[in-house]
């Protein structure tokens, strides 16, 4: 306790992405089937108080951001407790963490005011498309209007940087690659495009469908002059600054330009699984350590530390997406959050 949680190649881990669900309002055809996954046992889903339980040990070891995903954070009724109990957890130095979320941004006009009163610190929403019908094929939802509100209400809060994420698909919105970063130039907010990844229950991933990182930059070096930004540190997202001004543009190539030797991340799904990367075959079972003491007895902080901890040790170099015996994790992307 107390010591950073520094993996076996020397990555010191400072981000734990927490999954609050694995349901979610739309159905992105490189993330869910069409009919939904078999979702989570509700008994499986962690407590509030077990998330808070986890994150404090988290932060006692280092841990300076956490950011809720899903499937759809906002399902989760206790969402704004969360973020009010997590905002105020600090690292051993005494600093708050920063506490983000990723969402496709239909519940955010009404959640808005109470999730940044709590203390949300930073926003990424999803948006993938800009044309009504392409959306309702992609998502097999017609809520691109409330997907656009919720992106309208995000850029009237004073959370910076605001980031939107859309995964580039051929055939699907690669040819709205300028739009995208157009609507995210008026919105305030970064775009970054995201190379597919296979990652998708449906297993309809392929090589020739993936719009990759060179391809990206070609169309949009045809539109305008981009200068990389130094600085990148542990994050996915490479970034360009958009002809000298003040807007940036960023492209998070999992596949044709890995960047797991910065890796600095972990995950803990909504059914208390620690997992150290995204594409992670094995989960470490945090449920006995947070379910197991006798009735009204203290839950042990140290037996959630050796959990975290055998879970960092546990972690391989990088991805095996290029490899030919790559194979799919069983969890699908909307129970690994992303
Ligand atoms: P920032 O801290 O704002 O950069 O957030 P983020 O990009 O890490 O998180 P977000 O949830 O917005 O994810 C954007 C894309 O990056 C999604 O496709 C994620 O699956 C992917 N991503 C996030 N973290 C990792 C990672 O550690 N490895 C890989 N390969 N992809 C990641
Ligand atoms: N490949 C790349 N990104 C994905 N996302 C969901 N599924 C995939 C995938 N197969 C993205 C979502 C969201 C973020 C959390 O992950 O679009 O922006
Ligand atoms: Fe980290 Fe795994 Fe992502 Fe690589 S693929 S950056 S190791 S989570």
């Amino acid at each position: 306790p107390g010591t950073p949680l520094v993996d076996t190649h020397g990555r010191v881990h400072r981000d734990l992405r927490i999954s609050l669900t694995d349901r979610c309002s739309l159905r992105c055809t490189y993330c869910m089937p069409e009919q939904g996954n078999e979702w989570l046992a509700r008994a499986s889903i962690l407590t509030l108080d077990e998330i808070v339980r986890v994150a404090q040990v988290a932060a006692d070891a280092g841990i300076s951001t956490f950011r809720l995903t899903g499937g759809e954070p906002l399902l989760r009724t206790d969402v704004v407790e969360i973020v009010r109990r997590l905002a105020v957890l600090t690292t051993p130095d005494g600093a708050p963490v920063q506490v983000a979320m990723t969402t496709n941004g239909i519940r955010l006009p009404e959640f808005l005011p109470a999730l940044v009163a709590a203390g949300l610190g930073r926003l990424n929403i999803s948006i993938d498309t800009l044309r009504r019908d392409r959306f309702r094929d992609l998502t097999r939802r017609d809520r691109l209007d409330d997907v656009l509100a919720g992106i309208r209400a995000a850029a009237a809060t004073g959370l910076r940087p605001l980031k939107l994420n859309a995964v580039a698909m051929r055939g699907v919105n690669d040819d709205e690659l300028v739009d995208l970063v157009e609507f995210a130039i008026d919105a305030d907010a970064e775009l970054r495009f995201i190379e597919q990844m296979p990652l998708d229950a449906g297993h309809t991933w392929s090589r020739e469908n993936m719009v990759t990182r060179e391809e990206i930059l070609d169309r949009l070096s045809a539109r305008w002059r981009l200068e990389p930004v130094p600085g990148r540190g542990g994050a996915p997202a490479e970034r360009w600054r958009i002809d000298g001004g003040p807007h940036t543009v960023g492209v998070i190539a999992s596949v044709t330009a890995p960047f797991c030797g910065n890796c600095d991340r972990l995950r803990l799904t909504a059914d208390g699984q620690l997992r150290n990367c995204l594409f992670s075959t094995s989960e470490y079972d945090l449920i006995p350590a947070l379910r197991s003491a006798a009735p009204e007895a203290q839950v042990d902080p140290a037996r959630i530390d050796a959990v975290l901890r055998a879970c960092v040790r546990g972690k391989l170099p990088g991805h095996a997406i290029n490899d030919p015996s790559f194979l799919q994790p069983a969890r699908g992307m909307n129970a690994i959050g992303g």
